[in-house]
């Protein structure tokens, strides 16, 4: 087990800069297999995530090298359509993995990725979603089996912007002579991202980013080199590790727009935020004020910086109320933030906290 000892009491002072988006690196990573030929990423962030992705890779039979900082995959061997199970239950996010084998060989076999710490975490929007444009869909209590001829033609409107299951849509729809249009898709920089690489691979996606995308079926791919986007959670994290010591810092290689839910609620708390294109500098030297959140799909305040922000709401002067509103199950922390002597109490998907002037 990892053990993190952290000498704490000390005010951040420094500039640093985000490493590549995991959130965009698993569905690019799937993507690679659709192409059947050579893809070169750079900006991969090193992480356990991406490790078990590229084991998924392989076993499916792509060739990866790395070298440097880039890694290059060819697909070309790419023959096998199941994703084998132990892969599959280590990381919910396989499951777009599907979308990428589907487009390429019109079958996949897979189980279930399974729930997480965070909630349920089904995958009826998936499966849904890939009946919709044709592909027929098989389920035991072990194995679910997808299958079509072709993909077919279809407008898509998704119950809930789902981000993994806009991807897996349109990773599915990549290959073809179809026409299919997603409406209420997710907005996330992540899937703008993954339509970026793809179309530079000459896929022809319209609209990523907007709520409303648009596949038209392409007969092949080429290869490609690509950079994968900054991670506006790895920048985030960091503004708010800045933000609760007081101290002064600032973030290179980040798009300020991915993440500015969060830098409006910063400075509503405090802190003196500037940015160009590229970088966040962010001042804080007075302890900072409540303010109220809640989560929601982008761009909104995002839910994977609820347990950030949340923490340093509870460190500040006033009570805040943080909402969770897209996970069930997000505020697990909190039992350990309050052994440490932060004021907290949750009820249901809401959060109210006092602030208290340091832990004990
Ligand atoms: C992605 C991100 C994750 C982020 C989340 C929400 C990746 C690898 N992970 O996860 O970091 O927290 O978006 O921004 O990109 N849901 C269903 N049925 C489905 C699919 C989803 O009910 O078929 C529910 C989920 O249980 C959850 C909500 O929809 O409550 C949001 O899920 P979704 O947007 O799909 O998140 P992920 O793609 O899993």
């Amino acid at each position: 087990m990892y053990k993190y000892i952290i000498n704490g009491g000390y005010k951040l002072h420094g500039e640093t800069f985000v490493s590549g988006s995991k959130n965009a690196s698993l569905p690019i990573l799937a993507a690679t297999i659709i192409s059947g030929r050579t893809t070169r990423l750079y900006n991969v962030p090193d992480i356990e995530d991406v490790k078990i992705t590229l084991e998924i890779l392989q076993k499916i039979g792509c060739k990866i090298k790395k070298d440097k900082n880039k890694i290059i995959i060819n697909s070309k061997d790419a023959c096998k359509t199941t994703i084998p199970d132990d892969l599959m239950r280590k990381l919910r996010s396989s499951v777009i993995i599907v979308g990428a084998i589907l487009s390429r060989f019109k079958e996949a076999k897979f189980s279930y990725p399974g729930g997480c710490d965070i909630g349920a975490r089904p995958i009826d929007l998936h499966l849904q979603n890939f009946a919709r444009i044709g592909i027929k869909i098989n389920e035991n209590s072990r194995y679910i089996e997808c299958k079509c001829d072709k993909i077919e033609s279809k407008i898509i409107d998704l119950d809930f912007p789902s981000v993994g299951a806009t991807e897996n849509i349109i990773l599915a729809s990549i290959l073809g002579e179809h026409e299919v249009i997603i409406n209420n898709a997710a907005k996330e920089p992540e899937i703008e991202d993954l339509a970026k690489f793809l179309n530079k691979m000459g896929a022809k996606i319209y609209g990523a980013g907007s709520n409303i995308i648009k596949i038209i079926g392409v007969k092949y791919l080429k290869d490609v080199s690509y950079k994968i986007m900054p991670d506006r959670i790895e920048a985030g994290t960091l503004l708010i590790a800045g933000a609760i010591t007081n101290g002064i810092i600032k973030i290179n290689d980040v798009v300020p727009e991915h993440i500015s839910p969060l830098l409006n609620k910063l400075c509503e708390a405090g802190c003196e935020i500037k940015t160009t294109k590229n970088s966040i500098s962010l001042m804080a030297n007075k302890r900072l004020n409540s303010v109220d959140i809640k989560t929601m799909p982008y761009p909104g305040f995002p839910t994977d910086m609820q347990p950030q922000i949340a923490t340093l709401l509870a460190l500040s002067e006033g009570s805040s109320i943080v909402t969770e509103s897209i996970f069930e199950n997000r505020f697990k922390y909190v039992d350990e933030l309050a052994r440490m002597g932060a004021k907290i109490v949750v009820e249901g998907n809401t959060a109210i906290i006092e602030g208290v002037e340091k832990f004990g």
